[in-house]
Order: C-alpha cells, then structure tokens, then sequence
C-alpha cells in the first residue's frame, strides 16, 4: 500500500513536470535582445549586465555617476559574443522625474530597438531604529526604490504589451519578504517593489474590473474589523472569506500574535496554496480569482 502511494507520488511529480513546460511563458531569446538595466554601473545590477551579455544581448546601462557607467561598460564588453553588440550608457537620476526617464529610455529605444527586457535593479538601503531615521530617508528610499522602478517600469510597458514581448524584472530583497530589524524604511519600500510586480503581473483585464468598482468591502465593515483586531493586537486584519485566504496565502514570515492563529495559518497556508496551484489548471491564484469574481460581482450589482 504504501509503496503504491510512493509510486503515484513519483508519477504525479514527473507527470507536473512534463506538463510545466506548458503552462510556463515562453522563455525571452537574450541574443540580439535589447536589455535595460538600472544600477547597471555596479554590483548586482552590473553583473546581471554582464550575464545578458554573455548571452549575445545589447544592453543599455542606466545609472548616475557617468565615470562609473564608463568603466563598466569596459568591464561588459570584455565579454562580447560578437563584434555586433554594444553597450550604451545613460546618466540619469531614476527616481526624480518620469518624463526625463521616459525621454531617455526613448533614446535608447531609437538606438538599441524596442526593450526586450528591463531589469529594475537601481536601489539603495539605510538601517537605523525607526524613530532614529530621519523622515527624509522614508522619502528617499521610497523614491529611489519604489519609483525607480515605476518610472522605468511605465516607459516600457506600452511597448512591451503591443509587442506582446517581453520581460520587467523588479529586484527586491529578503527585506521584502519579511519585515527586518532596523530596516522599516528600506523594508516597506522593498514591499511595494513586490505589491507592484504582482499587481502589474496581473493586467490589463483584472485591474480594469477592480478599478470599475469603486469599493470591494463597505468602510464600516473594514474599520470595524480593523480596530477589533487593534483592540486585540492582531498583528493584521482580514476581510471576507477572501480576504482570510489571502492573508493566509501570503503570511510568510509575519508575527503571529496567538497560538491559534499560528496554527490556522500552518494548516491553511500549504492547502489554500495547493487549491490555488492547480485551480483551473492554471497557476493563478484562486485568491485572486475570488477577488477578481467580487470586482466582477459588485461591478453588476451597481450596473443593475
Ligand atoms: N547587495 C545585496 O546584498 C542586496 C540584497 C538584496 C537586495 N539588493 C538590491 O539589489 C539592488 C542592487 O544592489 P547592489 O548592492 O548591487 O547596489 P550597488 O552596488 O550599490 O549599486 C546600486 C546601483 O544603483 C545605481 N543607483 C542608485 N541610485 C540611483 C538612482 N537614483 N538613479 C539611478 N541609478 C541609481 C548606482 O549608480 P549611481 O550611484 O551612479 O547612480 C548603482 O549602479 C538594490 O535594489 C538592492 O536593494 C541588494
């Protein structure tokens, strides 16, 4: 008996591994592919440079120390695959203004064609206690982190969804999965960087049919549950049987405040992640599924 288990199990397995391939996107060809990389002057941001260009792609280099962007794009083109590349670079503060990042990512486009791929990668991070950081290192994590990654990210998405070709890579950071001692500022900002990717993963269709319904749950419902579980000291607040999954779905590493409820979220995390795996056949969530048939739902009623 068991060894029958075991053997559906391996079956299952290789059966979810032979399909993968067809559920999965179909993979971005790097060689002649035009690659933009924020922060691509240094450290993670260069080397991902240099891997696409191992890889045969061009790259544009974005970042604001133009001495810095000249010695690494030496650095990059060392590894040339051929003599038709190149590596263009750009001085810009991705985080001020979007119509100056918009123009600039323009001229890249005139010269290296449309991006194939952009990889969001200029960041930067400042630790201290929270009441010990100045507000303006909020603000300037916050822009630097989050909007220079909007900003770029919003150049290229028109393009992209025309052309129904390519790839936004946002890099956030063990700080955005889980809150971190001493880092609240460069946390939340890493947080966004993750709300973003997953909302932006999901449109156009859904975000229209959110956006037409002007609110999911009633305010006094929400604010109701939000100060009972103030009151209580939950460490988060849930609406709705949806709202249950989702924070059960996406509790990671967050504080639990009761036994019970570290319990609940053990047991129903790994289920509801097993239904939303294969709801539909698909590997779109049924948590977003259910919000999307409420958006959906609620947008009727009003029409009605
Ligand atoms: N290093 C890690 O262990 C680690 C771990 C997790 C996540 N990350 C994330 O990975 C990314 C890269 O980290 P890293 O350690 O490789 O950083 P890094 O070596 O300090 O490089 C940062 C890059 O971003 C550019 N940059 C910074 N602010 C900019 C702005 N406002 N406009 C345009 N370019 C800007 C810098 O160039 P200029 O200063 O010349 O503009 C540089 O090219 C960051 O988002 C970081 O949060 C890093």
């Amino acid at each position: 008996m068991l060894l029958l288990a075991a053997a559906s199990l391996v079956a299952f397995v290789l059966l979810l591994y032979m399909v993968s391939p067809l559920i999965s996107p179909k993979p971005l060809a790097l060689p002649g592919a035009h690659v933009v990389v924020t922060g691509g002057s240094s450290g993670i941001g260069k080397c991902i440079a240099i891997e696409c260009y191992k890889q045969g792609a061009f790259i544009t280099l974005v970042a604001r120390n133009e001495d810095k962007l000249l010695q690494a794009k030496k650095e990059i083109e060392k590894h040339s695959i051929n003599d038709k590349q190149v590596v263009l670079c750009i001085s810009v503060d991705v985080s001020q203004d979007y119509s100056q990042v918009e123009n600039v990512i323009k001229q890249a486009q005139e010269k290296l064609g449309p991006v194939d791929m952009l990889v969001n990668c200029a960041g930067m991070s400042l630790a201290g206690k929270f009441e010990d950081l100045e507000v303006s290192t909020f603000e300037r994590l916050m822009s630097v982190n989050y909007l220079g990654s909007v900003y770029p990210s919003r150049a290229v998405i028109a393009t992209m969804k025309e052309r129904r070709v390519g790839r936004v890579v946002f890099v956030s950071s063990q700080a955005g999965q889980l809150g971190l001692f001493g880092y609240t500022a460069y946390s939340s900002s890493k947080f966004a960087i993750r709300g973003l990717a997953e909302a932006l993963q999901m449109e156009p269709l859904e975000t229209r049919l959110i956006s037409e319904t002007t609110s999911v749950c009633k305010p006094e419902q929400v604010a109701k549950q939000i100060v009972k579980d103030a009151i209580q000291g939950n460490f988060s607040s849930s609406i709705g049987s949806d709202g249950y999954m989702l924070s059960s779905l996406t509790c990671g590493m967050a504080p639990v405040t009761s036994i019970t409820e570290g319990l609940q979220q053990v047991v129903t995390m790994g289920l509801f992640r097993t239904i939303a795996l294969f709801y539909l056949g698909s590997f779109d969530s049924i948590v977003r599924r259910c919000m999307m048939q409420k958006a959906k739902s609620e947008t009727i009623d009003k029409t009605a």
